[in-house]
């Protein structure tokens, strides 16, 4: 189309192209995966655990991912996090393109724009919540003084102020869960990636850690969450559903998710 046009034409539309973008400043786009492949395995035993993922996902976005067991959700969730690396195609995170990166890089993206929620909690058993929570600041080159206030922080604001010198084995599941959520926060990630947070916990504690997710998404957190509960995904505001590798809906509201399911 630009042949047919006279130059003064296209330059202004050129400037218009430039100053579109600007729309984006308001929905930076924080994951945009492009083309995303993993294979396992090979010959009589491959698994196409991602077929051909394409993905954005914004920033202050609070995102639950579905699908049957074996869909390829957990190794979504390693890609995003930078936990796995593709087979093939671009994953970009907050703009920078991560597929190019060393292990060493990728270490360093983890901790600096990244937190990690996991069905088993996964704190370690001889150390304090104080402790647990310190841990990923130690690897961020934190001063000791500035780590004990914010970790004291973090477990603060996931209302577990009162038990920062409890072992995992003196707390409750939820409270456990939220010590990790702490310890997932403390570092301000601009991203939190939770795996089935909720597998392990029963209905009240739940709803705890569901409130606790809104909030830190109503503060600007962008939030992904693996679940096969309808309630947790409700919780959210956008569920992208997978099959057999593939995303089916990518932007279910938590009304449509009764058609689905
Ligand atoms: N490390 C691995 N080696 C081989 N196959 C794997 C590995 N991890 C996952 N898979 C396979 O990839 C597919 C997707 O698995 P996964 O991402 O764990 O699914 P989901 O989390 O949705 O249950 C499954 O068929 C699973 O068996
Ligand atoms: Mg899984």
């Amino acid at each position: 189309m630009a042949q047919f046009m006279t130059p003064e034409k296209s330059s202004l539309i050129k400037n218009i192209t430039h100053f579109t973008p600007n729309v984006n400043d308001y929905h930076p786009v924080i994951i945009r995966l492009e083309e995303i492949s993993k294979v396992y395995g090979q010959g009589d035993t491959v698994v196409h655990a991602l077929n051909n993922i394409n993905l954005t996902i914004e920033k202050s976005e609070y995102c639950a991912i579905m699908g049957a067991s074996g869909s390829g959700k957990s190794t979504l969730m390693n890609m995003i996090g930078c936990l796995d690396s593709p087979t093939s195609g671009r994953y970009y995170l907050d703009k920078i393109d991560v597929s190019g990166l060393s292990e060493t890089e990728l270490a360093t993206v983890r901790n600096q724009k990244i937190g990690f929620v996991f069905q088993q909690f996964h704190l370690l058993p001889q150390m304090t919540a104080l402790e647990n929570v310190i841990l990923p600041m130690v690897y961020a080159g934190i001063s000791p003084s500035e780590r004990r206030d914010r970790a004291t922080e973090a477990l603060e604001r996931v209302g577990l102020g009162h038990r920062i010198n409890n072992k995992p084995n003196q707390l409750s599941g939820g409270q456990q869960q939220r010590v990790a959520v702490a310890r997932a926060i403390v570092n301000q990630p601009v991203l939190l990636l939770a795996d089935e947070p909720t597998g392990a916990l029963d209905s009240q504690t739940t709803q705890e850690i569901l409130d606790l997710f809104t909030e830190l998404n109503q503060s600007g957190m962008t939030v992904v969450v693996v679940t096969h509960e309808a309630e947790v995904a409700r919780n959210s505001g956008r569920i992208i559903w997978f099959r057999d590798g593939q995303v089916i809906y990518s932007h279910l509201s938590p009304d449509e998710l009764h058609s689905v399911i």
